[in-house]
């Protein structure tokens, strides 16, 4: 799939991650829309790529309206600019730590974990399901009849979620068990369906940590000894976009780090 004259919806795109995908997509000739709810980095961000690269729309991938109305404006933007949507990538999570049971025995609220799904699992799995009717309905390019790319966000909780990730670990294992069944179901219509799962990586969610988990979490990294940078997932982004035997796989992006049970 090419990225050149085709537009792409990144959830979360104003920031981190999802920001770096959006600004590669850009660099490789293709177009961006930024779904985020934060309005001041969104907009600096079509500033820096300018209005014929990039979109930004105020969306909450909670509320599934919010996502109806992001869609619309999506198409009305690709059918404008002549470039059809080639892919999605739902970039938009929270952290929110909170433990199964604290010291004082109290249980995790079910709003904090209703929190997490709502934006990780239901958001993604929304998000993705609005846009696919458009992306199904491109017309398919290329030897395989490609019809786009949907690349989704996990984490290396999924698999070895530490203390205080049970609604993060949930929400992100769920995504990546969603990877097959979804790259199955669109098979026929040319979507492929790859999702990363990386381990630590600078951004905003990360910025807060303090020196003592970032310490501890170095010590849990092989090689390379660092967080990893937002550009390293753009790239993997990338490779998902224009590789077309990458397909219902998640692939962990973590420099063999194995995250431990205490830090
Ligand atoms: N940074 C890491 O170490 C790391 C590791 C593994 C997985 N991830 C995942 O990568 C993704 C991107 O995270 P990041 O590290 O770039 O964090 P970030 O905080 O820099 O960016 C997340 C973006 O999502 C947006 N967002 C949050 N809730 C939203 C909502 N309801 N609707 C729309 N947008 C919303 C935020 O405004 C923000 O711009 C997340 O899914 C995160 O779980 C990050």
């Amino acid at each position: 799939m090419k990225i050149s004259g085709r537009t792409f919806v990144v959830s979360g795109g104003a920031s981190g991650l999802g920001r770096a995908c959006v600004r590669d997509i850009c660099a490789a000739g293709g177009n961006a829309v930024i779904l985020d709810m934060n309005e001041e980095l969104g907009p600096a961000l079509v500033h820096e790529l300018g209005p014929s690269r990039a979109q930004f729309l105020v969306c909450d991938v909670a509320d599934t309206a919010s996502i109806a109305s992001a869609v619309q404006a999506t198409v009305a933007w690709t059918t404008a600019t002549g470039k059809p949507l080639g892919g999605i990538i739902p970039a938009a999570g929270v952290g929110h730590p909170g433990l199964i049971l604290d010291k004082a025995l109290r249980p995790v609220s079910l709003e904090s974990v209703d929190f997490v799904l709502s934006i990780n699992l239901r958001g993604t799995l929304d998000l993705v399901r609005q846009f696919l009717p458009h992306l199904a309905a491109t017309t398919p390019v290329g030897a395989d009849g490609e019809r786009g790319v949907v690349v989704m966000v996990a984490s290396a909780a999924a698999f070895e979620g530490q203390m205080g990730q049970v609604a993060y670990a949930a929400s992100k294992g769920a995504v990546a068990a969603m990877t097959l069944p979804m790259a199955r179901d669109l098979s026929r219509f040319g979507i492929r369906v790859v999702t990363i799962a990386p381990s630590m990586f600078d951004s905003n969610m990360t910025a807060g940590m303090s020196d003592k988990v970032r310490a501890g979490l170095k010590k849990a990294m092989e090689f390379p000894v660092r967080a990893g940078k937002p550009e390293e997932f753009a790239s993997l982004v990338r490779q998902s976009i224009e590789n077309v035997m990458l397909n219902g796989v998640v692939i962990r992006l973590d420099g063999a780090t194995r995250m431990p049970s205490k830090l």
